[in-house]
Protein backbone atom coordinates (compact mmCIF):
# COMPACT_ATOMS: atom_id res chain seq x y z
CA UNK A 1 0.00 0.00 0.00
CA UNK A 2 1.28 3.12 -1.15
CA UNK A 3 1.45 6.60 1.26
CA UNK A 4 2.40 9.46 0.36
CA UNK A 5 3.79 12.06 2.90
CA UNK A 6 5.90 11.74 5.68
CA UNK A 7 4.65 8.85 8.15
CA UNK A 8 4.89 7.65 11.96
CA UNK A 9 3.16 3.52 12.43
CA UNK A 10 2.54 3.17 16.00
CA UNK A 11 2.16 -0.43 16.96
CA UNK A 12 -0.18 -1.92 19.18
CA UNK A 13 2.66 -2.40 22.09
CA UNK A 14 2.68 1.45 21.29
CA UNK A 15 6.15 1.14 19.39
CA UNK A 16 6.64 3.67 16.74
CA UNK A 17 8.76 3.56 13.23
CA UNK A 18 9.01 6.36 11.19
CA UNK A 19 9.60 7.68 7.02
CA UNK A 20 9.91 11.08 5.89
CA UNK A 21 9.93 9.33 2.11
CA UNK A 22 7.72 11.02 -0.13
CA UNK A 23 6.09 7.70 -0.72
CA UNK A 24 6.38 4.73 1.53
CA UNK A 25 5.22 1.65 0.68
CA UNK A 26 3.61 -0.30 3.59
CA UNK A 27 3.57 -3.98 3.72
CA UNK A 28 -0.31 -5.85 3.84
CA UNK A 29 0.81 -9.34 3.53
CA UNK A 30 2.65 -9.04 6.59
CA UNK A 31 5.37 -11.30 4.92
CA UNK A 32 8.28 -8.25 4.81
CA UNK A 33 10.90 -9.15 7.08
CA UNK A 34 11.30 -4.79 7.10
CA UNK A 35 7.91 -4.57 8.59
CA UNK A 36 5.79 -2.85 8.61
CA UNK A 37 7.68 -1.88 5.30
CA UNK A 38 7.61 -3.40 1.98
CA UNK A 39 10.67 -5.35 1.09
CA UNK A 40 8.33 -7.11 -1.53
CA UNK A 41 8.03 -10.33 0.12
CA UNK A 42 4.59 -10.31 -1.49
CA UNK A 43 6.26 -11.84 -4.82
CA UNK A 44 5.55 -15.29 -5.91
CA UNK A 45 8.08 -17.52 -4.00
CA UNK A 46 9.69 -20.95 -6.21
CA UNK A 47 10.07 -22.28 -2.78
CA UNK A 48 7.79 -23.69 -1.26
CA UNK A 49 8.43 -22.22 2.22
CA UNK A 50 5.54 -19.97 3.53
CA UNK A 51 7.64 -17.30 5.91
CA UNK A 52 5.71 -16.00 9.26
CA UNK A 53 3.47 -13.66 9.19
CA UNK A 54 4.17 -10.30 11.43
CA UNK A 55 1.39 -8.97 13.44
CA UNK A 56 -1.26 -6.22 12.41
CA UNK A 57 -0.04 -2.71 13.24
CA UNK A 58 -2.31 -0.01 13.36
CA UNK A 59 -1.78 2.78 10.97
CA UNK A 60 -1.97 6.29 11.90
CA UNK A 61 -1.32 8.67 9.25
CA UNK A 62 -2.08 11.77 7.42
CA UNK A 63 -0.76 10.58 4.49
CA UNK A 64 -2.89 10.28 1.63
CA UNK A 65 -3.69 6.72 0.37
CA UNK A 66 -2.50 6.61 -4.10
CA UNK A 67 -5.67 6.72 -6.59
CA UNK A 68 -5.00 6.63 -9.92
CA UNK A 69 -8.51 7.22 -12.67
CA UNK A 70 -7.10 7.10 -16.19
CA UNK A 71 -6.50 10.66 -17.87
CA UNK A 72 -7.19 10.57 -21.68
CA UNK A 73 -4.39 11.57 -23.63
CA UNK A 74 -5.19 14.22 -25.79
CA UNK A 75 -3.61 15.82 -28.62
CA UNK A 76 -4.51 19.57 -29.46
CA UNK A 77 -6.07 20.01 -33.05
CA UNK A 78 -4.25 21.36 -36.35
CA UNK A 79 -4.54 25.54 -35.94
CA UNK A 80 -5.48 27.79 -38.72
CA UNK A 81 -2.62 29.41 -40.70
CA UNK A 82 -1.55 32.89 -40.00
CA UNK A 83 0.50 33.46 -42.98
CA UNK A 84 3.34 31.75 -45.21
CA UNK A 85 5.75 30.54 -42.72
CA UNK A 86 2.40 29.01 -40.67
CA UNK A 87 1.30 28.09 -43.62
CA UNK A 88 4.02 25.46 -45.06
CA UNK A 89 4.09 24.37 -41.40
CA UNK A 90 0.83 23.25 -41.11
CA UNK A 91 0.57 21.87 -44.85
CA UNK A 92 3.59 19.78 -43.62
CA UNK A 93 1.94 18.02 -40.82
CA UNK A 94 -1.49 17.77 -42.95
CA UNK A 95 0.89 15.84 -45.43
CA UNK A 96 -0.69 18.25 -47.92
CA UNK A 97 1.77 20.47 -49.13
CA UNK A 98 0.86 20.45 -52.94
CA UNK A 99 -2.28 22.96 -51.83
CA UNK A 100 -2.00 25.82 -53.95
CA UNK A 101 -0.58 29.37 -51.88
CA UNK A 102 2.07 26.85 -49.98
CA UNK A 103 5.46 26.87 -50.74
CA UNK A 104 7.71 24.03 -49.69
CA UNK A 105 8.95 24.27 -46.27
CA UNK A 106 12.73 24.51 -47.70
CA UNK A 107 12.11 27.45 -49.51
CA UNK A 108 9.91 29.48 -47.20
CA UNK A 109 10.82 33.15 -47.48
CA UNK A 110 12.27 33.76 -43.14
CA UNK A 111 13.75 37.27 -43.73
CA UNK A 112 11.25 39.95 -43.86
CA UNK A 113 8.79 37.45 -41.08
CA UNK A 114 7.95 39.39 -37.62
CA UNK A 115 9.98 37.93 -34.97
CA UNK A 116 6.99 38.86 -32.57
CA UNK A 117 4.18 37.94 -35.18
CA UNK A 118 1.44 36.08 -35.49
CA UNK A 119 2.49 33.94 -38.56
CA UNK A 120 6.51 33.44 -36.95
CA UNK A 121 5.05 32.34 -33.26
CA UNK A 122 1.90 30.02 -34.71
CA UNK A 123 4.67 28.33 -37.10
CA UNK A 124 7.05 27.68 -33.93
CA UNK A 125 4.46 26.85 -32.15
CA UNK A 126 2.99 24.46 -34.24
CA UNK A 127 7.11 22.87 -34.60
CA UNK A 128 7.56 22.75 -30.67
CA UNK A 129 4.26 20.57 -29.87
CA UNK A 130 5.42 17.68 -31.75
CA UNK A 131 7.58 17.25 -28.93
CA UNK A 132 5.24 17.35 -26.92
CA UNK A 133 1.65 15.78 -27.05
CA UNK A 134 1.38 16.55 -31.30
CA UNK A 135 -1.67 17.23 -32.79
CA UNK A 136 -4.87 15.83 -34.05
CA UNK A 137 -5.20 16.10 -37.67
CA UNK A 138 -8.55 18.24 -39.18
CA UNK A 139 -10.65 15.02 -38.95
CA UNK A 140 -8.93 13.67 -36.00
CA UNK A 141 -7.00 11.85 -38.17
CA UNK A 142 -3.09 11.89 -36.46
CA UNK A 143 -0.95 13.77 -37.44
CA UNK A 144 2.18 11.09 -38.05
CA UNK A 145 3.81 10.54 -35.06
CA UNK A 146 7.39 10.37 -36.92
CA UNK A 147 6.86 14.12 -38.38
CA UNK A 148 9.02 14.80 -34.60
CA UNK A 149 12.37 14.43 -36.51
CA UNK A 150 10.96 15.67 -39.92
CA UNK A 151 14.03 17.27 -41.20
CA UNK A 152 12.35 19.94 -43.28
CA UNK A 153 10.52 21.14 -40.44
CA UNK A 154 13.52 21.08 -37.39
CA UNK A 155 15.10 23.01 -40.59
CA UNK A 156 12.34 25.87 -40.56
CA UNK A 157 12.52 25.72 -36.88
CA UNK A 158 16.26 26.80 -36.50
CA UNK A 159 15.58 29.55 -38.84
CA UNK A 160 12.53 30.55 -36.88
CA UNK A 161 14.39 30.59 -33.61
CA UNK A 162 17.23 32.37 -35.34
CA UNK A 163 14.95 35.30 -36.25
CA UNK A 164 13.21 34.81 -32.84
CA UNK A 165 16.11 34.99 -30.68
CA UNK A 166 18.40 37.77 -32.19
CA UNK A 167 15.16 39.99 -31.94
CA UNK A 168 15.07 38.90 -27.90
CA UNK A 169 18.68 39.28 -27.76
CA UNK A 170 18.84 42.86 -29.39
CA UNK A 171 15.89 43.89 -27.32
CA UNK A 172 16.87 43.16 -23.75
CA UNK A 173 20.05 45.09 -21.85
CA UNK A 174 21.95 42.01 -20.93
CA UNK A 175 24.61 41.94 -18.61
CA UNK A 176 25.88 39.04 -15.97
CA UNK A 177 24.60 40.48 -12.86
CA UNK A 178 22.18 37.62 -11.63
CA UNK A 179 21.77 38.70 -8.48
CA UNK A 180 20.31 42.08 -9.36
CA UNK A 181 17.98 40.67 -11.76
CA UNK A 182 16.33 38.48 -8.95
CA UNK A 183 16.56 41.10 -6.64
CA UNK A 184 14.06 43.43 -9.00
CA UNK A 185 12.34 40.18 -9.70
CA UNK A 186 11.45 39.86 -5.77
CA UNK A 187 10.70 43.43 -5.51
CA UNK A 188 6.83 43.74 -5.09
CA UNK A 189 5.70 47.07 -6.12
CA UNK A 190 2.85 48.71 -4.28
CA UNK A 191 0.00 49.63 -7.06
CA UNK A 192 1.61 48.06 -9.97
CA UNK A 193 -0.35 47.81 -13.17
CA UNK A 194 0.26 43.99 -14.39
CA UNK A 195 -2.58 42.31 -15.51
CA UNK A 196 -3.03 40.62 -11.89
CA UNK A 197 -2.96 43.91 -10.43
CA UNK A 198 -5.91 44.75 -12.60
CA UNK A 199 -7.61 41.94 -11.93
CA UNK A 200 -7.45 41.98 -8.35
CA UNK A 201 -8.76 45.80 -8.87
CA UNK A 202 -11.05 46.20 -11.34
CA UNK A 203 -11.53 43.15 -13.56
CA UNK A 204 -14.59 41.49 -14.43
CA UNK A 205 -15.68 37.99 -15.01
CA UNK A 206 -15.30 37.84 -18.72
CA UNK A 207 -11.72 39.10 -18.52
CA UNK A 208 -10.49 36.85 -16.02
CA UNK A 209 -11.87 33.83 -17.99
CA UNK A 210 -9.72 35.43 -21.06
CA UNK A 211 -6.82 35.39 -18.92
CA UNK A 212 -7.12 32.06 -17.85
CA UNK A 213 -7.71 30.90 -21.87
CA UNK A 214 -4.47 32.48 -23.06
CA UNK A 215 -2.41 30.69 -20.04
CA UNK A 216 -3.96 27.42 -20.88
CA UNK A 217 -1.75 27.32 -23.85
CA UNK A 218 1.16 26.49 -20.96
CA UNK A 219 -0.62 25.93 -17.72
CA UNK A 220 -2.20 22.64 -19.67
CA UNK A 221 1.30 21.35 -20.16
CA UNK A 222 2.78 23.28 -16.89
CA UNK A 223 6.43 22.48 -15.94
CA UNK A 224 6.77 20.09 -19.33
CA UNK A 225 8.88 23.00 -20.90
CA UNK A 226 10.99 23.03 -18.03
CA UNK A 227 11.36 18.76 -17.09
CA UNK A 228 13.81 19.26 -20.49
CA UNK A 229 16.95 20.74 -18.78
CA UNK A 230 16.96 17.89 -16.39
CA UNK A 231 19.50 15.91 -18.27
CA UNK A 232 21.76 19.12 -18.74
CA UNK A 233 22.26 19.74 -15.33
CA UNK A 234 24.28 17.95 -12.89
CA UNK A 235 24.32 17.37 -9.19
CA UNK A 236 22.68 19.78 -6.49
CA UNK A 237 20.97 22.21 -9.47
CA UNK A 238 19.70 19.01 -10.82
CA UNK A 239 18.33 17.43 -7.40
CA UNK A 240 16.69 20.69 -6.55
CA UNK A 241 14.98 21.26 -9.99
CA UNK A 242 13.36 18.01 -9.84
CA UNK A 243 12.13 18.36 -6.51
CA UNK A 244 10.25 21.78 -8.17
CA UNK A 245 9.36 20.02 -11.24
CA UNK A 246 7.92 16.89 -8.47
CA UNK A 247 5.73 19.03 -7.21
CA UNK A 248 4.07 20.69 -10.01
CA UNK A 249 3.72 16.94 -11.34
CA UNK A 250 1.56 16.83 -7.94
CA UNK A 251 4.14 14.82 -5.91
CA UNK A 252 2.96 11.53 -7.12
CA UNK A 253 -0.85 12.17 -7.32
CA UNK A 254 -2.31 12.89 -10.75
CA UNK A 255 -5.32 14.67 -9.43
CA UNK A 256 -2.60 17.18 -7.76
CA UNK A 257 -0.82 17.77 -10.81
CA UNK A 258 -1.23 21.71 -11.73
CA UNK A 259 -2.15 20.93 -15.07
CA UNK A 260 -4.60 19.30 -13.79
CA UNK A 261 -6.01 21.84 -11.24
CA UNK A 262 -6.05 24.17 -14.07
CA UNK A 263 -8.26 21.85 -16.38
CA UNK A 264 -10.46 21.99 -13.50
CA UNK A 265 -10.43 25.88 -12.77
CA UNK A 266 -11.26 26.17 -17.02
CA UNK A 267 -13.92 23.64 -16.62
CA UNK A 268 -15.51 25.33 -12.84
CA UNK A 269 -15.34 28.54 -14.91
CA UNK A 270 -17.32 27.39 -17.69
CA UNK A 271 -14.25 27.15 -20.21
CA UNK A 272 -13.12 24.27 -22.34
CA UNK A 273 -10.38 22.31 -20.75
CA UNK A 274 -9.52 20.41 -23.78
CA UNK A 275 -5.77 20.58 -24.88
CA UNK A 276 -5.24 23.40 -27.38
CA UNK A 277 -9.14 24.35 -27.29
CA UNK A 278 -7.12 28.08 -26.95
CA UNK A 279 -4.43 27.88 -30.04
CA UNK A 280 -6.36 29.43 -32.52
CA UNK A 281 -7.58 32.22 -30.19
CA UNK A 282 -4.37 32.76 -28.84
CA UNK A 283 -2.56 35.98 -30.36
CA UNK A 284 1.32 35.93 -30.73
CA UNK A 285 2.28 37.77 -27.49
CA UNK A 286 0.63 34.44 -25.90
CA UNK A 287 2.70 32.09 -27.75
CA UNK A 288 5.65 33.36 -27.80
CA UNK A 289 6.07 32.93 -23.75
CA UNK A 290 5.41 29.35 -24.65
CA UNK A 291 7.84 29.17 -27.31
CA UNK A 292 10.22 31.03 -25.34
CA UNK A 293 10.26 27.96 -22.92
CA UNK A 294 10.03 25.37 -25.50
CA UNK A 295 13.08 26.78 -27.13
CA UNK A 296 15.16 27.22 -24.15
CA UNK A 297 14.25 23.87 -23.07
CA UNK A 298 14.81 22.12 -26.05
CA UNK A 299 18.69 23.55 -26.48
CA UNK A 300 21.10 22.96 -24.23
CA UNK A 301 23.09 25.69 -24.91
CA UNK A 302 20.19 27.50 -23.64
CA UNK A 303 20.53 25.49 -20.33
CA UNK A 304 21.49 28.74 -18.33
CA UNK A 305 18.38 30.69 -20.10
CA UNK A 306 15.86 28.26 -19.03
CA UNK A 307 16.97 28.24 -15.81
CA UNK A 308 16.58 32.15 -15.78
CA UNK A 309 12.90 31.64 -17.49
CA UNK A 310 12.02 29.14 -14.61
CA UNK A 311 13.24 31.97 -11.99
CA UNK A 312 11.11 34.59 -13.68
CA UNK A 313 7.72 32.45 -13.03
CA UNK A 314 8.31 30.70 -9.72
CA UNK A 315 9.53 34.03 -7.93
CA UNK A 316 7.04 35.91 -9.35
CA UNK A 317 4.02 33.59 -9.05
CA UNK A 318 3.23 33.17 -5.67
CA UNK A 319 1.95 37.16 -4.99
CA UNK A 320 0.67 37.07 -8.29
CA UNK A 321 -1.43 34.64 -8.01
CA UNK A 322 -2.81 35.52 -4.33
CA UNK A 323 -4.26 38.52 -6.26
CA UNK A 324 -5.84 36.23 -8.49
CA UNK A 325 -7.04 34.63 -5.54
CA UNK A 326 -8.51 37.96 -4.59
CA UNK A 327 -9.92 38.69 -8.05
CA UNK A 328 -11.72 35.41 -8.10
CA UNK A 329 -13.31 35.72 -4.16
CA UNK A 330 -14.28 39.41 -5.14
CA UNK A 331 -16.12 37.88 -8.77
CA UNK A 332 -17.90 35.15 -6.32
CA UNK A 333 -15.58 32.01 -8.29
CA UNK A 334 -16.59 28.60 -6.16
CA UNK A 335 -13.81 27.49 -3.80
CA UNK A 336 -13.17 24.71 -6.64
CA UNK A 337 -12.34 27.38 -9.46
CA UNK A 338 -9.89 28.91 -6.98
CA UNK A 339 -7.81 25.78 -5.98
CA UNK A 340 -5.57 26.52 -8.68
CA UNK A 341 -4.29 29.98 -7.96
CA UNK A 342 -4.81 28.89 -4.30
CA UNK A 343 -2.43 26.66 -4.37
CA UNK A 344 0.56 28.45 -6.38
CA UNK A 345 0.20 30.96 -3.70
CA UNK A 346 2.02 28.52 -0.70
CA UNK A 347 3.52 26.07 -3.86
CA UNK A 348 5.78 28.56 -5.24
CA UNK A 349 6.87 30.17 -1.57
CA UNK A 350 8.64 27.06 -1.60
CA UNK A 351 9.84 27.16 -5.48
CA UNK A 352 10.89 30.15 -5.11
CA UNK A 353 13.41 29.70 -2.48
CA UNK A 354 14.33 26.16 -3.99
CA UNK A 355 15.22 27.70 -7.66
CA UNK A 356 17.69 30.65 -6.21
CA UNK A 357 19.51 28.29 -3.64
CA UNK A 358 18.91 25.05 -4.75
CA UNK A 359 19.30 25.44 -8.50
CA UNK A 360 20.66 28.67 -9.36
CA UNK A 361 23.39 29.15 -6.79
CA UNK A 362 25.12 25.56 -7.22
CA UNK A 363 24.85 25.96 -11.18
CA UNK A 364 26.59 29.21 -10.97
CA UNK A 365 29.21 27.92 -8.52
CA UNK A 366 29.51 24.70 -11.02
CA UNK A 367 29.31 26.81 -14.32
CA UNK A 368 30.19 30.80 -13.90
CA UNK A 369 30.34 31.23 -17.88
CA UNK A 370 26.12 30.75 -17.87
CA UNK A 371 25.48 34.35 -15.56
CA UNK A 372 24.82 35.69 -18.86
CA UNK A 373 22.66 33.67 -20.33
CA UNK A 374 20.55 33.08 -16.82
CA UNK A 375 20.31 37.09 -17.24
CA UNK A 376 19.06 36.87 -20.90
CA UNK A 377 16.82 33.89 -19.71
CA UNK A 378 15.28 36.35 -16.93
CA UNK A 379 15.32 39.57 -19.31
CA UNK A 380 13.98 38.12 -22.31
CA UNK A 381 10.87 36.49 -19.97
CA UNK A 382 10.08 39.80 -18.32
CA UNK A 383 9.81 41.20 -21.63
CA UNK A 384 7.25 38.98 -23.70
CA UNK A 385 5.38 38.91 -20.09
CA UNK A 386 5.22 42.70 -20.59
CA UNK A 387 3.98 42.69 -23.96
CA UNK A 388 1.35 39.61 -23.46
CA UNK A 389 0.33 42.10 -19.80
CA UNK A 390 0.16 45.37 -22.59
CA UNK A 391 -1.82 43.49 -24.67
CA UNK A 392 -4.33 42.37 -22.31
CA UNK A 393 -4.60 45.65 -20.80
CA UNK A 394 -4.70 47.84 -23.83
CA UNK A 395 -7.68 46.11 -25.23
CA UNK A 396 -9.44 45.71 -21.85
CA UNK A 397 -9.07 49.55 -21.57
CA UNK A 398 -11.60 50.12 -24.34
CA UNK A 399 -13.60 47.01 -23.92
CA UNK A 400 -12.24 45.09 -26.55
CA UNK A 401 -11.28 41.62 -26.41
CA UNK A 402 -8.01 40.41 -26.37
CA UNK A 403 -8.17 36.98 -27.73
CA UNK A 404 -8.51 36.42 -31.89
CA UNK A 405 -12.01 34.84 -31.17
CA UNK A 406 -13.88 36.13 -28.43
CA UNK A 407 -14.96 33.58 -25.97
FE1 LIG B 1 2.78 25.21 -10.83
FE1 LIG C 1 5.94 26.52 -9.20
Amino acid sequence: MLVHGPIEVTFDDGRRVTSDRAVTALCTCRLSRRYPFCDTSHRRRLANQPPARSPVPVIQTDGMLSTSRPQPVTKAVLPQARGPLSTAVVATLRGDTAAPGTTEIGAVDIEHADPYGDDLQLALHCCYELHYRGFAGALDDPVADDLEWNAGLLGLRQRMEQVFLAALRSDVPGGTDVTTEINTLLAEVGDASGVSHYLRRVGQLWELREYIAHRSIYHLKEADPQAWVIPRLSGPAKAALVTVEHDEYGAGDPQRMHAHLFADMMTELGLSSRYGAYLDAAPAATLAEVNFMSLCGLHRQLRGALVGQFATVELTSSPGSDRLVQAMHRLDCSSASIRFYAEHIEADAVHEQLVRRGVIAPLLAAEPELAGDIVFGIQASTLLADRFSDLLLSRWDTGQTTLRTAL
